[in-house]
């Protein structure tokens, strides 16, 4: 037909276009939640993404127009859009990742734990899903709160008998995506070179940014460290402020989303050295998940480093933050098998 010819042709273009793609593997992922303020731009983003062949959209509404949408632009992906749950096993059927930003997101005043009600159930009723369709995909958890929707989903898997922890991946790239902002910004580096690791987790001061192991090290003083790590631990509610009941980060937190789907890809496919921080199970602490620097591989999480030397003042963080992110994996743990 005119039409798969015209298929053939952007593809044929498009293989031209990235070199590389005529070389990486065929991949699925899938963006569950595709149609919301982060699924919009995540799914244009991985759509550009030369390691992705099917692109999957699935949305409770909207699919289909965000799906025709991305499907013009000419790169390797092909897009296909689901809305009715009943086509959730062919949306997620062979995924290789499976991003979920599905969920509320914060209104000015909101914690992260305030979302727990709506979303620890949307969560749950996918995860199950996946753990059906695709249990071999690595999953990349956006929705809030992490620091509970990443336990939901381990006891979910669990049930169903598929849970791998090295498949499951809280994404706190955000955190670390702020970190690097600030810090170039705050010391005049090139933003482009700087790294920072965040560990803990994804919601107020459970968010751990290790400046005293940021690169390249900058001479900063106590002070600038404190005003650091609070605007790191507060960058969400900083956003959630400037949209004025609009939402939560979602331009940002897309980019954040695509970079750690990529680093995924990557790690499938099996390119050597590629490190991120996640959220995942964990023995770095006493907690059973924590987010630390994570080596990926073909098997998702290959090897999860230790938190290395840290200052005083981060340690002390570390101290403080244990108490409230325990109680809010148990509150995930918890959920999961009460309801
Ligand atoms: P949004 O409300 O704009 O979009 C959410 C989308 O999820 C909507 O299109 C909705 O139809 C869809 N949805 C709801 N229930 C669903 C279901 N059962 N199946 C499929 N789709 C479903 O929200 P936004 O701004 O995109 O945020 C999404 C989530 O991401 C929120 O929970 C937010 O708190 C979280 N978030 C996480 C960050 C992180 O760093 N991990 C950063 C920013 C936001």
């Amino acid at each position: 037909s005119v039409q798969s010819a015209v298929r053939r042709s952007n593809y044929a273009s498009s293989t031209r276009n990235f070199s590389s793609s005529a070389s990486n593997p065929e991949r699925k992922v899938t963006v569950l939640g595709a149609a919301g303020g982060i699924g919009q731009p995540l799914s244009m983003l991985m759509k550009l993404n030369p390691l992705v062949s099917t692109l999957s959209l699935y949305d409770l509404a909207g699919t289909p127009g965000v799906a025709a949408d991305c499907s013009h632009i000419n790169t390797r992906a092909q897009v296909s859009g689901y809305m009715e749950d009943k086509d959730l096993a062919k949306a997620l059927e062979g995924s290789d990742v499976v991003i979920i930003p599905a969920g509320v997101p914060r209104k000015p005043g909101m914690t992260r734990d305030d979302l727990f009600n709506i979303n620890a159930g949307i969560v749950k009723n996918l995860c199950q899903h996946v753990a059906k369709h695709c249990p071999n995909a690595l999953v990349n958890m956006i929705s809030n709160p992490v620091n509970s929707t990443v336990p939901i989903a381990s006891e979910v898997f669990k049930e169903a008998g598929t849970y791998d922890p090295k498949r499951l991946f809280g994404v706190t790239t955000l955190d670390v995506v702020r970190a690097k902002t600030f810090y170039a910004t705050k010391t005049g580096l090139s933003v482009e070179e700087v790294n920072v690791p965040v560990v803990g987790g994804h919601a107020g001061i459970t968010i751990l940014p290790l400046f005293s192991q940021a690169f390249p090290q900058a001479n900063l003083g106590e002070d600038d460290i404190v005003a650091l790590t609070k605007r790191t631990q507060d960058g969400g509610t900083e956003v959630v402020e400037a949209k004025a009941g609009k939402g939560s980060a979602t331009l940002s937190m897309a980019y954040a989303g695509a970079i750690f789907a990529d680093a995924c890809l990557k790690g499938l496919n099996g390119v050597p050295d590629v490190v991120e921080c996640s959220f995942v199970e964990s023995n770095v602490t006493e907690l059973p998940f924590f987010a630390s620097k994570v080596r990926l591989g073909v098997n998702g999480v290959e090897e999860i480093h230790g938190l290395g030397s840290m200052s005083d003042y981060e340690k002390e963080g570390l101290a403080k933050l244990i108490p409230e992110l325990k109680s809010s994996i148990q509150k995930g743990i918890d959920f999961a098998h009460k309801n």
